[in-house]
């Protein structure tokens, strides 16, 4: 059996969706289903990748088990983003955010996609503006709640936990982990 979970500590990344493993997906774990739900949508091109995996996050956040076995410490330092698999071209990372922790504003270079799992995570939307950001909505992300958008750099968008407990989100990215960085985020100055 393949541990995705395992698989993803030691950095290896198992061609999943040409196994043939998925024709036996009840002898796997909540965790390994989604992956390979979104391996496989990544692998084959889906033209709205971001909204897809939206949606096969969201369908995973009520199982009580799913993140079993995965890190989830969080920093004081920061929120705290933890590599839960490496797949091929993208990135699931869990981000574990302490009350009052919160992103920069900022943009996306790439598609992604993301989903709360425990607590709740408020999102502010923002778009460019001819100086700075203008503030479009706000909402709470509560479990199964989903954000998702396609490369975008006028839409920019700040998560905070404004809860009282911890709160943990899943993110798919659509590069691999050690670019996440360059290739990911583009902080605003707003
Ligand atoms: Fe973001």
């Amino acid at each position: 059996m393949v541990d995705v979970e395992a698989s993803a500590r030691n950095g290896f990344r198992p061609s999943i969706a040409d196994s043939g493993l998925l024709n036996s997906l009840s002898s796997y774990s909540a965790l390994q289903r989604m992956v390979m739900r979104i391996d496989r949508a990544v692998k084959y091109g889906d033209p709205r990748l971001d909204g897809t995996l939206a949606a096969i996050l969201a369908e995973s956040m009520h199982d009580p088990n799913l993140l079993d076995g995965c890190d989830l410490t969080p920093s004081c330092d920061r929120y705290a983003r933890h590599l839960v698999y490496q797949g091929e071209g993208y990135s699931l990372l869990a981000i574990v955010w302490l009350p009052c922790q919160m992103s920069p504003v900022h943009s996306h270079r790439t598609w992604c996609a993301l989903s709360v799992y425990r607590g709740w995570i408020n999102e502010t939307l923002f778009r460019r503006a001819p100086v700075g950001a203008e503030k479009v909505a706000e909402r709470r992300l509560f479990r199964g709640d989903v954000s998702n958008s396609p490369p975008d750099p006028e839409s920019g968008h700040r998560m905070a936990n404004l809860g009282t407990e911890a709160a943990v989100s899943l993110h798919v990215y659509g590069a691999t982990y050690e670019r996440l960085g360059q290739d990911v985020n583009h902080i605003w100055t707003t």
